[in-house]
Protein backbone atom coordinates (compact mmCIF):
# COMPACT_ATOMS: atom_id res chain seq x y z
CA UNK A 1 0.00 0.00 0.00
CA UNK A 2 1.01 3.51 -0.92
CA UNK A 3 2.01 5.09 2.39
CA UNK A 4 1.25 8.87 1.28
CA UNK A 5 -1.84 7.82 -0.34
CA UNK A 6 -2.74 6.64 3.55
CA UNK A 7 -1.81 10.07 5.20
CA UNK A 8 -4.23 11.69 2.62
CA UNK A 9 -6.76 9.55 3.36
CA UNK A 10 -6.49 9.95 7.61
CA UNK A 11 -5.82 13.72 7.04
CA UNK A 12 -9.46 14.16 5.14
CA UNK A 13 -11.16 11.91 7.51
CA UNK A 14 -9.73 14.49 10.45
CA UNK A 15 -11.18 17.41 8.61
CA UNK A 16 -14.06 16.06 7.59
CA UNK A 17 -14.64 14.59 11.00
CA UNK A 18 -13.87 18.48 12.54
CA UNK A 19 -15.99 20.37 9.48
CA UNK A 20 -18.70 18.29 10.84
CA UNK A 21 -18.20 19.01 14.57
CA UNK A 22 -18.08 22.69 13.96
CA UNK A 23 -21.48 22.67 11.85
CA UNK A 24 -23.11 20.79 14.92
CA UNK A 25 -21.20 23.27 17.27
CA UNK A 26 -23.02 26.18 14.86
CA UNK A 27 -26.37 24.46 14.41
CA UNK A 28 -26.83 24.14 18.68
CA UNK A 29 -25.56 27.57 19.03
CA UNK A 30 -28.11 29.10 16.10
CA UNK A 31 -30.33 26.46 18.44
CA UNK A 32 -29.87 28.46 21.59
CA UNK A 33 -29.91 32.19 20.43
CA UNK A 34 -33.22 31.22 18.83
CA UNK A 35 -34.75 27.93 20.07
CA UNK A 36 -38.03 29.36 18.05
CA UNK A 37 -36.30 27.95 14.59
CA UNK A 38 -37.38 24.56 15.42
CA UNK A 39 -39.94 24.75 17.77
CA UNK A 40 -42.30 27.93 16.41
CA UNK A 41 -45.29 26.13 17.57
CA UNK A 42 -43.99 25.18 21.20
CA UNK A 43 -43.00 28.63 22.84
CA UNK A 44 -42.55 27.35 26.51
CA UNK A 45 -45.57 28.96 28.59
CA UNK A 46 -42.91 30.95 30.60
CA UNK A 47 -42.37 33.15 27.31
CA UNK A 48 -45.42 33.19 25.99
CA UNK A 49 -47.39 36.67 25.81
CA UNK A 50 -50.46 37.08 23.77
CA UNK A 51 -49.72 38.59 20.33
CA UNK A 52 -49.40 42.27 20.09
CA UNK A 53 -51.30 43.62 16.14
CA UNK A 54 -48.90 46.92 16.80
CA UNK A 55 -45.57 45.14 17.05
CA UNK A 56 -46.11 41.04 15.60
CA UNK A 57 -47.72 41.26 11.92
CA UNK A 58 -45.87 41.80 8.39
CA UNK A 59 -47.83 43.17 5.52
CA UNK A 60 -49.31 39.78 3.80
CA UNK A 61 -53.08 39.91 3.00
CA UNK A 62 -53.82 37.71 5.99
CA UNK A 63 -52.09 40.20 8.05
CA UNK A 64 -53.59 43.11 6.89
CA UNK A 65 -56.85 41.94 7.25
CA UNK A 66 -55.76 41.00 11.37
CA UNK A 67 -54.64 44.79 11.17
CA UNK A 68 -57.79 45.73 10.27
CA UNK A 69 -59.62 43.67 12.86
CA UNK A 70 -57.57 45.62 15.41
CA UNK A 71 -58.39 48.99 14.20
CA UNK A 72 -61.95 48.32 14.48
CA UNK A 73 -61.56 46.82 18.09
CA UNK A 74 -59.84 49.82 18.97
CA UNK A 75 -62.20 52.39 17.30
CA UNK A 76 -65.48 50.79 16.23
CA UNK A 77 -67.09 54.03 16.41
CA UNK A 78 -65.07 55.67 13.88
CA UNK A 79 -64.97 52.50 11.47
CA UNK A 80 -68.53 50.56 11.98
CA UNK A 81 -70.25 53.51 14.50
CA UNK A 82 -72.05 57.22 14.56
CA UNK A 83 -68.53 58.49 13.69
CA UNK A 84 -68.08 56.50 10.52
CA UNK A 85 -68.15 58.81 7.35
CA UNK A 86 -70.05 56.32 5.27
CA UNK A 87 -73.99 56.52 7.11
CA UNK A 88 -74.84 52.41 5.42
CA UNK A 89 -71.73 51.45 7.56
CA UNK A 90 -72.69 53.13 10.88
CA UNK A 91 -73.93 49.47 12.33
CA UNK A 92 -72.88 50.49 16.05
CA UNK A 93 -75.23 52.78 17.65
CA UNK A 94 -73.06 54.37 20.45
CA UNK A 95 -69.78 55.68 20.43
CA UNK A 96 -68.09 53.00 22.60
CA UNK A 97 -65.60 51.02 21.63
CA UNK A 98 -65.17 47.10 21.72
CA UNK A 99 -61.77 47.80 23.81
CA UNK A 100 -63.79 49.65 26.16
CA UNK A 101 -64.88 46.35 27.95
CA UNK A 102 -62.49 44.20 26.08
CA UNK A 103 -59.67 46.22 27.37
CA UNK A 104 -56.03 46.39 25.62
CA UNK A 105 -57.28 45.31 22.33
CA UNK A 106 -58.94 41.84 23.81
CA UNK A 107 -55.36 41.23 24.94
CA UNK A 108 -56.09 42.04 29.03
CA UNK A 109 -57.21 39.20 31.47
CA UNK A 110 -59.98 39.49 33.64
CA UNK A 111 -62.10 41.88 30.47
CA UNK A 112 -63.65 38.58 28.74
CA UNK A 113 -59.54 38.63 26.77
CA UNK A 114 -60.16 37.64 22.85
CA UNK A 115 -56.71 35.48 23.66
CA UNK A 116 -58.43 32.07 22.83
CA UNK A 117 -61.70 32.99 22.22
CA UNK A 118 -62.14 31.19 18.83
CA UNK A 119 -61.28 27.98 19.98
CA UNK A 120 -64.28 28.28 22.25
CA UNK A 121 -66.69 28.31 19.58
CA UNK A 122 -69.50 27.46 18.28
CA UNK A 123 -70.31 26.72 21.69
CA UNK A 124 -74.10 26.27 22.81
CA UNK A 125 -75.57 29.61 23.84
CA UNK A 126 -78.56 29.35 26.46
CA UNK A 127 -79.64 33.45 24.78
CA UNK A 128 -80.70 31.95 21.69
CA UNK A 129 -80.83 28.21 22.94
CA UNK A 130 -79.24 26.91 20.22
CA UNK A 131 -75.27 26.59 19.03
CA UNK A 132 -74.32 29.81 18.22
CA UNK A 133 -70.59 30.12 15.99
CA UNK A 134 -68.20 33.55 16.73
CA UNK A 135 -69.82 35.60 14.28
CA UNK A 136 -72.90 35.63 16.06
CA UNK A 137 -71.05 35.77 19.49
CA UNK A 138 -69.69 38.80 18.02
CA UNK A 139 -73.23 40.08 17.11
CA UNK A 140 -74.17 39.91 20.57
CA UNK A 141 -72.40 42.51 21.41
CA UNK A 142 -73.04 44.39 18.69
CA UNK A 143 -77.12 44.33 19.31
CA UNK A 144 -76.42 45.05 23.09
CA UNK A 145 -72.90 46.46 24.23
CA UNK A 146 -72.87 48.89 21.55
CA UNK A 147 -76.48 49.06 20.83
CA UNK A 148 -76.57 48.67 16.97
CA UNK A 149 -77.60 45.88 14.61
CA UNK A 150 -76.16 43.12 13.75
CA UNK A 151 -73.19 43.28 11.32
CA UNK A 152 -73.42 41.14 8.29
CA UNK A 153 -71.72 37.90 8.14
CA UNK A 154 -69.49 38.26 5.04
CA UNK A 155 -68.87 41.83 5.19
CA UNK A 156 -65.19 43.21 5.40
CA UNK A 157 -65.50 44.20 9.17
CA UNK A 158 -67.27 41.31 10.12
CA UNK A 159 -64.37 39.05 8.50
CA UNK A 160 -61.41 41.21 10.10
CA UNK A 161 -63.01 40.79 13.26
CA UNK A 162 -63.05 37.58 12.98
CA UNK A 163 -59.17 36.99 11.44
CA UNK A 164 -57.91 39.43 14.37
CA UNK A 165 -59.58 37.36 17.16
CA UNK A 166 -58.35 34.06 15.21
CA UNK A 167 -55.10 35.40 15.48
CA UNK A 168 -55.47 35.97 19.11
CA UNK A 169 -56.34 32.41 19.19
CA UNK A 170 -53.40 30.31 17.54
CA UNK A 171 -50.81 28.90 19.46
CA UNK A 172 -52.14 29.97 23.17
CA UNK A 173 -51.08 27.49 25.76
CA UNK A 174 -54.03 25.96 27.76
CA UNK A 175 -53.26 27.32 30.83
CA UNK A 176 -52.72 30.46 29.18
CA UNK A 177 -56.15 30.20 27.54
CA UNK A 178 -58.07 29.57 30.56
CA UNK A 179 -56.36 32.05 32.75
CA UNK A 180 -57.27 34.66 30.08
CA UNK A 181 -61.00 33.36 29.77
CA UNK A 182 -64.01 35.03 31.63
CA UNK A 183 -63.70 38.05 34.15
CA UNK A 184 -62.85 37.87 37.50
CA UNK A 185 -64.35 35.26 40.24
CA UNK A 186 -66.94 36.95 42.20
CA UNK A 187 -67.96 35.35 45.51
CA UNK A 188 -71.69 36.89 45.51
CA UNK A 189 -72.97 38.70 48.69
CA UNK A 190 -76.02 37.81 49.85
CA UNK A 191 -77.91 40.65 50.64
CA UNK A 192 -79.29 42.72 47.91
CA UNK A 193 -76.74 45.56 46.18
CA UNK A 194 -77.21 48.94 47.86
CA UNK A 195 -77.49 51.79 45.32
CA UNK A 196 -76.08 54.22 47.85
CA UNK A 197 -73.30 52.53 48.85
CA UNK A 198 -72.07 52.36 45.60
CA UNK A 199 -72.63 55.83 44.61
CA UNK A 200 -70.07 56.94 48.12
CA UNK A 201 -67.37 54.09 46.07
CA UNK A 202 -67.86 55.29 42.93
CA UNK A 203 -67.48 59.26 44.25
CA UNK A 204 -64.00 57.82 45.64
CA UNK A 205 -62.92 55.40 42.70
CA UNK A 206 -64.68 56.08 39.57
CA UNK A 207 -65.65 59.54 39.24
CA UNK A 208 -62.59 61.59 38.55
CA UNK A 209 -62.38 59.56 34.65
CA UNK A 210 -65.98 58.69 34.36
CA UNK A 211 -67.26 62.08 35.70
CA UNK A 212 -70.59 62.87 38.12
CA UNK A 213 -73.07 62.42 35.40
CA UNK A 214 -71.17 59.08 34.36
CA UNK A 215 -70.73 60.74 30.55
CA UNK A 216 -66.99 59.85 30.79
CA UNK A 217 -64.65 62.06 28.95
CA UNK A 218 -63.60 62.86 25.53
CA UNK A 219 -62.07 66.15 23.54
CA UNK A 220 -65.27 66.63 21.41
CA UNK A 221 -68.02 65.27 20.16
CA UNK A 222 -66.16 63.99 17.35
CA UNK A 223 -63.12 61.74 19.34
CA UNK A 224 -62.98 58.88 20.57
CA UNK A 225 -64.01 58.45 24.52
CA UNK A 226 -60.81 58.49 26.91
CA UNK A 227 -63.59 57.28 29.39
CA UNK A 228 -66.52 56.00 28.13
CA UNK A 229 -70.02 56.92 29.72
CA UNK A 230 -71.40 53.93 32.55
CA UNK A 231 -74.96 55.03 31.43
CA UNK A 232 -77.40 57.25 29.38
CA UNK A 233 -77.80 57.77 25.72
CA UNK A 234 -74.38 56.43 24.58
CA UNK A 235 -73.80 53.44 26.82
CA UNK A 236 -74.57 49.75 25.95
CA UNK A 237 -78.24 48.87 26.00
CA UNK A 238 -80.45 47.02 29.09
CA UNK A 239 -80.02 43.74 27.19
CA UNK A 240 -76.20 43.98 27.42
CA UNK A 241 -74.43 41.42 29.84
CA UNK A 242 -72.58 45.12 31.34
CA UNK A 243 -76.08 45.68 32.51
CA UNK A 244 -76.04 42.35 34.70
CA UNK A 245 -74.83 43.46 38.07
CA UNK A 246 -73.12 40.59 38.97
CA UNK A 247 -70.98 40.83 35.53
CA UNK A 248 -70.33 44.13 35.88
CA UNK A 249 -69.45 43.64 39.09
CA UNK A 250 -66.72 41.00 37.84
CA UNK A 251 -65.67 43.56 35.63
CA UNK A 252 -65.17 46.16 37.96
CA UNK A 253 -63.59 44.30 40.44
CA UNK A 254 -60.82 43.01 37.82
CA UNK A 255 -60.54 45.93 35.72
CA UNK A 256 -61.48 49.23 37.87
CA UNK A 257 -60.13 52.00 38.71
CA UNK A 258 -58.32 51.67 35.49
CA UNK A 259 -54.74 51.03 35.62
CA UNK A 260 -54.87 50.14 39.19
CA UNK A 261 -56.59 46.88 39.61
CA UNK A 262 -55.66 43.47 37.87
CA UNK A 263 -56.99 40.00 37.65
CA UNK A 264 -54.74 39.59 40.45
CA UNK A 265 -54.36 42.41 42.41
CA UNK A 266 -58.02 44.49 42.34
CA UNK A 267 -59.06 46.96 44.49
CA UNK A 268 -62.73 46.83 45.37
CA UNK A 269 -63.56 44.24 47.25
CA UNK A 270 -66.18 41.48 46.23
CA UNK A 271 -69.13 43.79 47.86
CA UNK A 272 -67.98 46.83 47.04
CA UNK A 273 -67.81 46.18 43.21
CA UNK A 274 -71.46 44.52 43.66
CA UNK A 275 -72.57 47.87 44.92
CA UNK A 276 -70.98 50.04 42.49
CA UNK A 277 -72.32 47.79 39.91
CA UNK A 278 -75.39 48.25 41.50
CA UNK A 279 -74.85 52.00 41.04
CA UNK A 280 -73.91 52.24 37.60
CA UNK A 281 -76.73 50.06 36.15
CA UNK A 282 -79.24 52.03 38.46
CA UNK A 283 -79.43 54.42 35.55
CA UNK A 284 -81.66 55.23 32.33
CA UNK A 285 -79.89 53.68 29.42
CA UNK A 286 -80.86 52.66 25.59
CA UNK A 287 -83.65 49.75 25.66
CA UNK A 288 -83.23 47.03 24.01
CA UNK A 289 -85.40 45.61 21.46
CA UNK A 290 -87.87 42.75 21.82
CA UNK A 291 -85.88 41.49 24.88
CA UNK A 292 -88.82 38.93 25.52
CA UNK A 293 -87.55 36.81 22.63
CA UNK A 294 -84.32 36.08 24.56
CA UNK A 295 -84.02 33.42 26.12
CA UNK A 296 -86.28 31.08 24.12
CA UNK A 297 -86.13 28.91 27.04
CA UNK A 298 -86.91 30.99 30.13
CA UNK A 299 -85.46 28.71 32.23
CA UNK A 300 -81.90 28.97 30.98
CA UNK A 301 -81.71 33.02 31.76
CA UNK A 302 -79.44 34.35 34.33
CA UNK A 303 -80.75 35.07 37.76
CA UNK A 304 -79.45 38.44 37.25
CA UNK A 305 -80.96 38.85 33.97
CA UNK A 306 -83.27 42.47 34.79
CA UNK A 307 -85.69 42.11 32.14
CA UNK A 308 -88.55 39.34 32.38
CA UNK A 309 -90.25 37.54 31.62
CA UNK A 310 -89.25 34.69 34.22
CA UNK A 311 -90.50 31.18 34.64
CA UNK A 312 -90.26 32.35 38.69
CA UNK A 313 -92.38 34.38 40.55
CA UNK A 314 -89.37 36.46 41.96
CA UNK A 315 -89.74 40.46 41.46
CA UNK A 316 -87.85 42.16 38.81
CA UNK A 317 -86.33 44.68 41.50
CA UNK A 318 -84.58 41.47 42.63
CA UNK A 319 -83.60 40.14 39.63
CA UNK A 320 -81.65 43.46 38.73
CA UNK A 321 -80.40 44.37 42.73
CA UNK A 322 -80.41 40.65 44.29
CA UNK A 323 -80.40 39.06 46.64
CA UNK A 324 -79.69 36.43 43.89
CA UNK A 325 -79.11 33.50 46.28
CA UNK A 326 -82.91 32.90 46.83
CA UNK A 327 -83.38 32.64 42.77
CA UNK A 328 -80.59 30.02 42.64
CA UNK A 329 -81.66 28.04 45.48
CA UNK A 330 -85.71 28.12 44.07
CA UNK A 331 -83.86 27.27 40.58
CA UNK A 332 -82.23 24.67 42.15
CA UNK A 333 -84.76 22.92 44.16
CA UNK A 334 -87.82 23.27 42.07
CA UNK A 335 -86.12 22.26 38.27
CA UNK A 336 -82.89 21.19 39.53
CA UNK A 337 -81.23 23.83 37.66
CA UNK A 338 -77.75 25.15 39.32
CA UNK A 339 -76.77 28.65 38.72
CA UNK A 340 -73.98 31.08 38.92
CA UNK A 341 -75.02 34.12 37.48
C1 LIG B 1 -70.17 47.50 27.40
C2 LIG B 1 -69.18 46.44 27.42
C3 LIG B 1 -68.90 45.67 26.14
C4 LIG B 1 -68.59 46.16 24.89
C5 LIG B 1 -68.49 47.60 24.47
C6 LIG B 1 -68.38 45.00 24.04
N1 LIG B 1 -68.54 43.86 24.76
FE1 LIG B 1 -68.22 41.96 24.11
N2 LIG B 1 -68.71 41.23 25.94
C7 LIG B 1 -69.10 41.99 27.02
C8 LIG B 1 -69.45 41.12 28.12
C9 LIG B 1 -69.94 41.59 29.50
C10 LIG B 1 -69.27 39.80 27.66
C11 LIG B 1 -69.52 38.50 28.43
C12 LIG B 1 -70.98 38.31 28.61
C13 LIG B 1 -71.32 37.11 29.45
O1 LIG B 1 -70.42 36.36 29.83
O2 LIG B 1 -72.50 36.93 29.69
C14 LIG B 1 -68.80 39.90 26.29
C15 LIG B 1 -68.46 38.81 25.50
C16 LIG B 1 -67.93 38.91 24.22
C17 LIG B 1 -67.44 37.79 23.47
C18 LIG B 1 -67.35 36.34 23.94
C19 LIG B 1 -66.16 36.19 24.84
C20 LIG B 1 -65.94 34.78 25.35
O3 LIG B 1 -64.92 34.57 26.00
O4 LIG B 1 -66.78 33.92 25.14
C21 LIG B 1 -67.02 38.27 22.25
C22 LIG B 1 -66.41 37.50 21.12
C23 LIG B 1 -67.26 39.70 22.26
N3 LIG B 1 -67.82 40.06 23.47
C24 LIG B 1 -66.99 40.55 21.21
C25 LIG B 1 -67.20 41.93 21.24
C26 LIG B 1 -66.94 42.80 20.12
C27 LIG B 1 -66.38 42.39 18.78
C28 LIG B 1 -67.29 44.07 20.51
C29 LIG B 1 -67.28 45.33 19.69
C30 LIG B 1 -68.02 45.27 18.43
C31 LIG B 1 -67.72 43.98 21.90
N4 LIG B 1 -67.68 42.67 22.30
C32 LIG B 1 -68.09 45.07 22.68
C33 LIG B 1 -69.11 43.36 27.09
C34 LIG B 1 -68.86 44.23 26.04
C1 LIG C 1 -58.18 56.29 35.69
C2 LIG C 1 -59.45 56.40 35.01
C3 LIG C 1 -60.56 55.45 35.39
C4 LIG C 1 -61.08 55.19 36.64
C5 LIG C 1 -60.65 55.80 37.96
C6 LIG C 1 -62.14 54.23 36.43
N1 LIG C 1 -62.25 53.92 35.11
FE1 LIG C 1 -63.66 52.69 34.28
N2 LIG C 1 -62.75 52.89 32.47
C7 LIG C 1 -61.67 53.70 32.21
C8 LIG C 1 -61.26 53.52 30.84
C9 LIG C 1 -60.10 54.26 30.16
C10 LIG C 1 -62.13 52.55 30.28
C11 LIG C 1 -62.13 52.01 28.86
C12 LIG C 1 -60.82 51.36 28.49
C13 LIG C 1 -60.45 51.58 27.05
O1 LIG C 1 -61.20 52.17 26.29
O2 LIG C 1 -59.34 51.14 26.72
C14 LIG C 1 -63.08 52.20 31.34
C15 LIG C 1 -64.12 51.30 31.18
C16 LIG C 1 -65.10 51.03 32.13
C17 LIG C 1 -66.29 50.24 31.93
C18 LIG C 1 -66.70 49.51 30.65
C19 LIG C 1 -67.04 50.45 29.52
C20 LIG C 1 -68.31 51.22 29.69
O3 LIG C 1 -68.34 52.39 29.27
O4 LIG C 1 -69.31 50.71 30.23
C21 LIG C 1 -66.97 50.22 33.11
C22 LIG C 1 -68.28 49.53 33.39
C23 LIG C 1 -66.19 51.01 34.06
N3 LIG C 1 -65.07 51.49 33.43
C24 LIG C 1 -66.55 51.20 35.39
C25 LIG C 1 -65.74 51.84 36.32
C26 LIG C 1 -66.01 51.89 37.74
C27 LIG C 1 -67.24 51.29 38.40
C28 LIG C 1 -64.97 52.54 38.31
C29 LIG C 1 -64.73 52.78 39.78
C30 LIG C 1 -64.65 51.61 40.61
C31 LIG C 1 -64.07 52.95 37.26
N4 LIG C 1 -64.55 52.51 36.06
C32 LIG C 1 -62.91 53.70 37.46
C33 LIG C 1 -61.07 54.59 33.09
C34 LIG C 1 -61.31 54.64 34.44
Amino acid sequence: MDFPKVIRLVAQAVYAVFGLAILVLMLLIVLWVNPALISSNRVSPEDWRPRDAKTDLGTSPRDNLVKYGYEIITETSKHIGPMAPKVNVRYAGNNLSCQSCHLEAGRKTGSASFVGVANRFPQFRGRENKMGNLIERVNGCMERSMNGKVLPDNSLEMQAIIAYMEWLSENVPKDKEAQYKGFAKLEIPNKKADVNTGKALYIKHCQTCHMDNGQGQRPSENDKYLYPPLWGKDSYNHGAGMHRVITAAQFIKGNMPYLEATLDNPVLTDEEAYHVAAYINSFQRPQKANPEVDFPDKKLKPVSTPYGPWVDEFSPDQHKYGPFQPIMAWYEKELGIKKSK
